[in-house]
């Protein structure tokens, strides 16, 4: 007797609704940065010396594990040559998952403490392009961050919609640690060594 097939059928309206959703609320996320009035009140330094040194920090941690799952993803699907070993998949979800909740820290002090800063400081001063820049990519993250969860729980998504959707969190994360904690430490320093904020 053959085995019945379970596979649901897969369909396009899967990765459609989940770049949908994932749009709306990369734009809510800005609206809100825009709206909001930034405060210190309700932000934790976890013990860094500031808010912006344990920004830094945890950021250099989610880019260095954003590519651990670049390449454990690569690894998962064969790309590497070598088969990949059977730890690899549930290690690749723990680090995801670490990756994402320290994401959803960094994220929310800079929105809830900065806002998404655009034209003209209250001084008058331009707001530098890299500021306008990485508030649009962290945005963007948030919004793809969605995505990728669609991407992950759907079994009835297409075969290319987790990748995609994995490659293009990698991009917008990565792209958003380099405007940002990269930026900084290139700047000022490692945090703590005399850097500002
Ligand atoms: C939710 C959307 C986000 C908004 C609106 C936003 C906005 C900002 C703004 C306005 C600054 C100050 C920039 C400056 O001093 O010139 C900042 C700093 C910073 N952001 Fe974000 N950000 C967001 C998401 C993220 C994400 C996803 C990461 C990393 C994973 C990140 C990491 C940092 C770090 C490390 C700093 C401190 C270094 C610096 O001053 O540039 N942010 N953010």
């Amino acid at each position: 007797m053959v085995a019945a097939d379970t596979t649901p059928p897969r369909s396009l309206a899967v990765p459609l609704a989940g770049f949908a959703v994932g749009a709306v609320v990369a734009l809510l996320v800005g609206v809100f940065g825009k709206v909001h009035d930034p405060t210190l009140a309700g932000t934790t330094t976890l013990g860094f010396r500031t808010v912006i040194d344990m920004k830094v920090v945890l950021s250099v941690v989610v880019g260095v594990l954003a590519v651990l799952q670049a390449i454990g993803a690569l690894w998962l699907y064969g790309k590497l040559g070598a088969g990949a070993p059977p730890w690899l998949g549930t290690a690749h979800r723990v680090s995801g998952t670490v990756a994402l909740l320290l994401t959803l820290v960094i994220a929310y002090h800079c929105l809830w403490a900065l806002g998404l800063e655009t034209g003209r400081f209250a001084d008058g001063e331009p707001v530098p392009a890299r500021t306008v820049v990485h508030g649009v990519l962290g945005c963007a993250v948030l919004g793809t961050i969605v995505v990728k969860v669609v991407a992950v729980r759907s079994r009835r998504a297409p075969g290319w919609f987790l990748p995609v959707a994995g490659g293009l969190l990698f991009t917008l994360l990565v792209s958003a640690v380099l405007t940002s904690a990269v930026w900084y430490i290139g700047t000022h320093g490692w945090p703590g060594a005399g850097g500002y904020g």
